[in-house]
């Protein structure tokens, strides 16, 4: 079976492989997992192995997961090895990064019953030297750095989370990357279950959302367009708003102005949206008054407590896999504070301990969590 050794630092070689990717072969394998996961997987009779890693954002992560995974079984069964007779480790993963081995491990547990778990959480960087034959895993791990390649690196406390991100970049990942109707799950909930409950619980009253770290501000667009849609088609009568907030002043000040510079696919999928609620000239769209009114973009640091209250939903994407956990509860603390009852509030993957002990309830279809 896969056995797992802690090293010091200076005790290990160098890594020769980095970052995303599946390495196959007979011989040792070291691999620069920086912080995130890895997975191991080993024939038994210790004639050939794998270790499959990916330091990918949020949205590309399961699916370069589920592609590295296919294509090592498939390399297995060329060699006559199934995946039930394989022996498979995860191991890895800083607090940080916690999400991706959440992730990894859903991917993998279809396939590979038997997983055996090793290594802890924490700011750690590591290198790990896999030897198939040995089915021995040796695990050098330091403090993450700033100056270490992995973008989750860029010491991610609460208290310092927000200078890797106010300086635009965090360890080579655009963090203030942003798009048009970018968590395609939040728009399905609106539809299917916020607007609904609001609509039935308290149809005369505000209906008011916050998009919390909205970057440029599409995101914002975004949700107002498709409430105002959903409110227009339902006959509803309440006035609604989106607040939409971001540490960054200057993206607030841009996301003020309404006018985007939109890439191909946008226009091809929501040339529809930007004409009804703009106007469309090449590729830039200019948002009109009728929806403009209907936004306030301000400054926020989610860090503070919100004086807003009486939201029916806050979606905050893409922001948590950069903060660690106790960041993450103050965050949602926040939000639970600041939400209605029913209130729904979306933020991405998040560990099962932090989930119970701030009493959410997972909506699971959805991604997101109810506060009752
Ligand atoms: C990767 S962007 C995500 C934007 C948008 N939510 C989306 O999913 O497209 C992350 C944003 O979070 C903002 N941010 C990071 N830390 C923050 C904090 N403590 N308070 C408010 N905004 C923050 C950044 O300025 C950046 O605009």
């Amino acid at each position: 079976m896969i056995g797992f050794k802690l090293l010091h630092e200076k005790n290990h070689s160098s890594a020769t492989h980095k970052g995303t990717g599946a390495w196959f072969g007979s011989k040792p394998i070291n691999v620069d997992i920086g912080q995130n996961p890895v997975f191991l997987l080993r024939a038994p009779d210790g004639s050939v192995g794998a270790a499959i890693s990916s330091n990918d954002s949020a949205n590309a992560y399961k699916q370069a997961l589920i592609t590295l995974v296919k294509n090592t079984l498939d390399r297995f069964s060329r060699g006559g090895f199934s995946a039930a007779s394989l022996e498979a480790a995860m191991l890895g993963g800083a607090e940080n990064a916690r999400w991706k081995w959440d992730r990894m491990l859903e991917i993998v547990r279809n396939d590979f019953t038997n997983i055996k778990k090793f290594d802890e959480g924490g700011l750690y960087y590591r290198i790990i030297h896999f030897d198939p034959k040995s089915g021995l895993a040796a695990v050098s791990r330091k403090k993450a750095n700033p100056d270490d390649w992995n973008p989750a690196s860029a010491k991610l406390s609460i208290e310092s989370g927000t200078k890797g991100f106010s300086e635009g970049h965090a360890g080579g990942v655009v963090a203030n990357a942003t798009r048009f109707f970018r968590e395609k799950t939040t728009f399905t909930a609106l539809r299917e279950v916020v607007i609904p409950a609001h609509l039935a619980e308290t149809p005369d009253a505000p209906f008011l959302f916050w998009s919390a770290a909205c970057s440029a501000g599409a995101e914002a667009y975004s949700y107002a367009m498709y409430i105002h849609r959903l409110l227009t088609r339902a006959k509803a009568t309440c006035p609604f708003k989106v607040f939409a907030t971001d540490i960054n002043q200057k993206l607030v000040e841009g996301a003020k102005t309404g006018v985007y510079k939109a890439n191909k696919n946008d226009i091809g999928e929501y040339r529809a949206y930007f004409r009804r609620y703009g106007e469309l000239d090449g590729d830039t769209v200019r948002f009109g008054k009728e929806i403009r009114q209907f936004i306030s973009f301000n400054t926020f640091d989610l860090k503070q407590r919100p004086r807003k209250k009486g939201f029916r939903m806050v979606v905050c994407a893409n922001v948590f896999q950069y903060y660690d956990d106790a960041a993450r509860s103050h965050f949602l603390e926040n939000f639970m504070s600041a939400v209605t009852r029913p209130g729904y509030i979306f933020v991405g993957p998040m560990r099962d301990p932090i989930i119970h002990a701030l009493g959410l309830k997972k909506l699971t279809k959805y991604k997101m969590f109810m506060v009752e």
